[in-house]
């Protein structure tokens, strides 16, 4: 015969209290049954699991409402849902938090070294820090994706293959990533942690399959991603964006990404730098194949060459400037070198 427990028993097997589990039943969440002869309420070994369940996912700081969806539609797809939405909440928690943590850092040595702080409440010293907190704050949580990924996840790469747009960006899409591939294990060790920014449907992260080594791919769509797991169900991948890279300090040896750094502004693309060179190991390398001109004189040549059709497709994006892109990774003691594959498209390796 099944075992049954009273809601004292169950209290007392989880630690926790019976108004606690009183609000899960009324939460419509837990079910438990009345004994006829004795008109009390008991749990069953099928409760105890369920409501198992429940106190991990609140534990993971899942919204109640969100557990209950859990819970009723217990269907792969929909926990895999709710999971991706509460790794993409926790990040961004970390990342504002960390933000904070470096103001308060460099807030503190201030306060330590001034013999007397200036201003009222809050001190003049002080006053670039938080701006420099909130400034940061704005960048990285104002991105948003006006191209529409998750609308274009299914048709992608029909669209590559047909080298859509007048610019025929994706001419040699297949050499481009061949030789951000290699260009990124060369001389690298088996078992190297590889991080891929702008997944996209996995043409890419397919390379790194056959290896030994460890890869990791993000992408800000989660279209995207169920594309990709649908073509390499072997593939990890996460949600995830340049601008917020959901791993710890020195975790990559590898980072690759490409077709996907021109849809950050200049400014956005100095703080995924910074993100990536943070994610990235000592002797990293990050290989980005991407849409870029050389320099400003470059750009000028080869606007003067084209159509008004083709100028408004290209200013759609954010084409990155080499020379930009090399100053920023000297300021973070790295040496960038480049390979051009086409007027329109280079291989970046920053190490
Ligand atoms: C044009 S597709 C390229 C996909 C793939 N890398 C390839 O080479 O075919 C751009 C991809 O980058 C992703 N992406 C764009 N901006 C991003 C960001 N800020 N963070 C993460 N992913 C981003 C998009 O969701 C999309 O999947």
């Amino acid at each position: 015969m099944e075992r049954k427990y009273t809601i004292n028993e169950v209290a007392q097997m989880f630690q926790i209290t019976t108004n606690k589990i009183r609000f899960y039943e009324k939460k419509n969440i837990l079910h438990p049954q009345r004994d006829m002869e004795n008109n009390y309420r008991y749990f069953t070994e099928d409760d105890i699991i369920k409501l198992q369940a429940v106190l991990v996912y609140r534990m993971m700081n899942i919204p109640i409402e969100q557990v209950k969806d859990m819970m009723v539609h217990y269907e792969r797809e929909n926990i895999i849902n709710h999971f991706h939405s509460q790794w993409k909440y926790i990040n961004d928690e970390i990342h504002r938090l960390q933000l904070i943590q470096n103001c308060l850092e460099g807030m503190m040595d201030t306060v330590y070294d001034c013999p007397a702080l200036l201003g009222d409440s809050l001190p003049e010293q002080l006053l670039p820090f938080a701006q420099n907190m909130n400034n940061l704050y704005q960048i990285k949580n104002s991105w948003k994706d006006r191209w529409n990924f998750d609308d274009w996840a299914t048709s992608y790469d029909v669209s590559v293959k047909n080298n859509i747009g007048r610019l025929g960006i994706y001419k040699n899409y297949e050499r481009i990533l061949d030789t951000v591939f290699d260009q990124s294990i060369k001389d690298k060790a088996p078992h190297s942690k590889i991080l891929e920014i702008g997944v996209g449907t996995g043409n890419l992260a397919k390379r790194y399959l056959t290896s030994a080594f460890e890869f990791i791919g993000i992408d800000q769509s989660r279209e995207m991603l169920n594309v990709a797991k649908q073509k390499f169900p072997n593939l990890r991948l996460r949600i995830g964006e340049f601008l917020k890279i959901p791993y710890p300090n020195n975790y990559f040896d590898i980072i690759v990404s490409t077709y996907a750094f021109h849809h950050l502004t200049d400014e956005e693309k100095e703080i995924a730098v910074a993100e990536m060179v943070r994610v990235l190991r000592k002797d990293g390398r990050i290989v980005l194949g991407d849409l870029m001109f050389e320099n400003a004189l470059k750009k000028e040549e080869l606007y003067s060459t084209l159509t008004q059709d083709e100028l408004s497709e290209m200013e759609d994006e954010y084409y990155s400037n080499i020379d930009m892109l090399k100053d920023i990774s000297n300021r973070f003691s790295m040496n960038l070198s480049f390979i051009k594959i086409d007027r329109l498209t280079y291989i970046v390796c920053i190490e």
